[in-house]
C-alpha cells in the first residue's frame, strides 16, 4: 500500500470497528453503573477558558507543560485550552449553574494532554468519570470508590488493585509539607536533578518520582497519615471502614499523591497489574474540597474519579475479558434478481427492528454469499426470480445449523424474531 498523505496526529488514534463497538459497550456499561447510583450525565465543552484549568494548580505538569492552549479569533482574543481533564470543567459548571447539592454527575469523552506518547499514554484519550459536589460525608467517598470497583468487576477484570491514601487538608497539610521539605532539603544532593527541581515547586510531587536514585529517600520520607488532624484521620477511618463493610479490597499507599494539585483528604488510584508499571493506572480520583470555591463558586466539598477508557481496554485485552460485542446484523440479504428487491427486504427488516445488510452493485450470487459469510450475520435471505414470483425469500442458516427453507415475505420479520428468541433461550 502507498504511504498515506496524512496520518492521525502524533498521540492520537482512529478507533475503528469492531474495537469502536467494544468501546461504546464499555461506556454504555459505565452509564448504566452510574445511573444505578443516581448519577446524571453532564456534557460540557471540549474547551474552556485557560483560567479554568489553571485552577487545577499551576505547578502540575498537566497545566504547566501539557496544555493544548490557543487564542480564539475574538477581539480581544480569549485564551482557551482543550480540556486535559473534566473535574475543573464540572466545578466550573457547578459554580455557573448552582444546581441543588448534592450534585451527582457522570461524564465521558476525550481529554487532551501534550504528553510523550507510548503504549497506554496518548495525547487524546477518553475518560469516563463521576463527581459528587456538595457532600462531605465519608460515605460519599465510599459510594464513589465502590462504584468504580464494581464497574471494573462487571467488565470481568480481576487484576485491578485499589490504592488509597489521605492527603489531609488545609488544617494539617502545611505541617506535613514543612516536614517533607525539611526532610528532602537535608538530602538534596542525593536526589535526582528532576526531583530537586520538583522540590522547589511542590515537595509532595517528589513522592511521585519513579527515578531509581530517589526511591530509598522517598521510602524513608515522613508520611501524610502521621500528620492528619483528628478530624481528617476520622474521615479516613470512616472511608476505610465503609470499604471494608462493602467488601471492597484496598491497600493503603502512603506515597500516593496523584498528578493534580487540587486533592484534599481521600485520594485513590486503580492499578491494573496486567499492564506495564508506568501506564498501569486505569483510574484515579479523590476529594477536592476547595476547587469550586477556587473557581469562584460557593465553598463546596467534592469527590469523584476518572477512569481511562483506553487503558481499561488494554487491561481487558491482557486479561482476555470484555471482548468486542458480536455483529449487530441478523440477516444478510442476497438479491440475485438484479433489481431492487434487496432494498425492499432490508427496509422491511429494519423497520421490524432486525439488523439487515446487503451488497451493492448487482454482484454474482457467489460474491454476495462471500460477503454474507464475512458479515457475521447468522442468516442470509436469498432472493431470486422464483422467490419474487412466490412473494417469499429463501432463509439460509449461515452457520449451517438449520439448513434453509422458504419464508413468506410477510412472515419474515416475525420468523426471524422467533428464531432469535429461541436462540436466546438456548
Ligand atoms: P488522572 O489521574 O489525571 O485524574 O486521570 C485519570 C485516568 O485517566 C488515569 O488513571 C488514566 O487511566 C487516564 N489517563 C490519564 N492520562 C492519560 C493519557 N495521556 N493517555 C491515556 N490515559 C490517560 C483525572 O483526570 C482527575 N480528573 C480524576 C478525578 C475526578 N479526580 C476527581 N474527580
Amino acid at each position: 500500500m502507498a504511504e498515506p498523505t496524512f496520518r492521525a496526529p502524533k498521540g492520537t488514534r482512529d478507533i475503528l470497528p469492531p474495537e469502536s463497538a467494544r468501546r461504546r459497550a464499555l461506556v454504555d456499561r459505565f452509564a448504566e453503573s452510574a445511573g444505578l447510583s443516581g448519577f446524571g450525565e453532564v456534557v460540557s465543552p471540549l474547551f474552556e477558558d485557560l483560567g479554568v484549568f489553571k485552577r487545577i494548580g499551576e505547578a502540575t505538569d498537566v497545566v504547566s507543560k501539557e496544555m493544548f492552549d490557543f487564542f480564539d479569533k475574538g477581539n480581544p482574543p480569549q485564551h482557551l485550552a482543550l480540556r486535559p481533564e473534566l473535574t475543573a470543567s464540572i466545578c466550573r459548571a457547578y459554580a455557573e449553574h448552582r444546581p441543588v447539592p448534592p450534585w451527582k454527575v457522570w461524564y465521558e469523552g476525550p481529554q487532551f494532554r501534550y504528553e510523550q506518547p507510548q503504549a497506554g499514554r496518548y495525547r487524546q484519550f477518553t475518560q469516563v468519570g463521576v463527581e459528587v459536589l456538595g457532600a462531605d460525608d465519608p460515605q460519599a467517598d465510599v459510594d464513589v470508590i465502590a462504584l468504580a470497583a464494581r464497574f471494573f468487576e462487571s467488565l470481568g477484570l480481576r487484576q485491578v488493585r485499589l490504592k488509597i491514601n489521605s492527603l489531609g487538608d488545609a488544617s494539617c497539610r502545611p505541617a506535613y509539607l514543612a516536614a517533607l521539605t525539611d526532610y528532602f532539603t537535608g538530602r538534596l544532593a542525593d536526589l535526582s536533578p528532576q526531583s530537586q527541581e520538583t522540590l522547589e515547586r511542590n515537595p509532595l510531587r517528589v513522592l511521585d518520582s519513579k527515578r531509581k536514585e530517589d526511591q530509598a529517600i522517598i521510602d524513608a520520607a515522613p508520611i501524610m497519615v502521621d500528620f492528619l488532624t483528628e478530624e481528617t484521620a476520622e474521615h479516613f477511618a470512616h472511608v476505610r471502614a465503609g470499604l471494608e463493610s462493602l467488601g471492597v479490597d484496598y491497600e493503603i499507599s502512603s506515597r500516593l499523591v496523584r498528578g493534580l494539585d487540587y486533592y484534599t483528604r481521600t485520594t485513590f488510584e486503580f492499578a491494573a497489574e496486567s499492564l506495564e508499571g508506568a501506564q498501569n493506572a486505569v483510574g484515579g480520583g479523590g476529594r477536592y474540597d476547595g476547587l469550586v470555591e477556587n473557581l469562584g463558586g460557593p465553598d463546596t466539598p467534592g469527590i469523584g474519579f476518572a477512569l481511562g477508557v483506553d487503558r481499561i481496554l488494554l487491561a481487558c485485552d491482557a486479561e482476555g475479558v470484555f471482548t468486542a460485542p458480536g455483529p449487530t446484523i441478523s440477516v444478510f440479504v442476497v438479491d440475485v434478481t438484479g433489481g431492487s428487491q434487496a432494498l425492499d427486504v432490508c427496509e422491511r427488516l429494519r423497520r421490524g427492528g432486525i439488523g439487515a445488510d446487503r451488497s451493492y452493485g448487482g454482484r454474482s450470487m457467489k460474491a454476495q454469499m462471500k460477503v454474507a459469510d464475512r458479515s457475521g450475520a447468522p442468516y442470509a435471505a436469498i432472493i431470486g426470480e422464483d422467490e419474487v414470483a412466490a412473494g417469499e425469500v429463501t432463509l439460509r442458516d449461515l452457520r449451517g445449523e438449520t439448513g434453509q427453507r422458504r419464508v413468506a415475505l410477510d412472515d419474515l420479520v416475525s420468523d426471524i424474531r422467533s428464531l432469535s428468541s429461541t436462540e436466546k433461550e438456548k
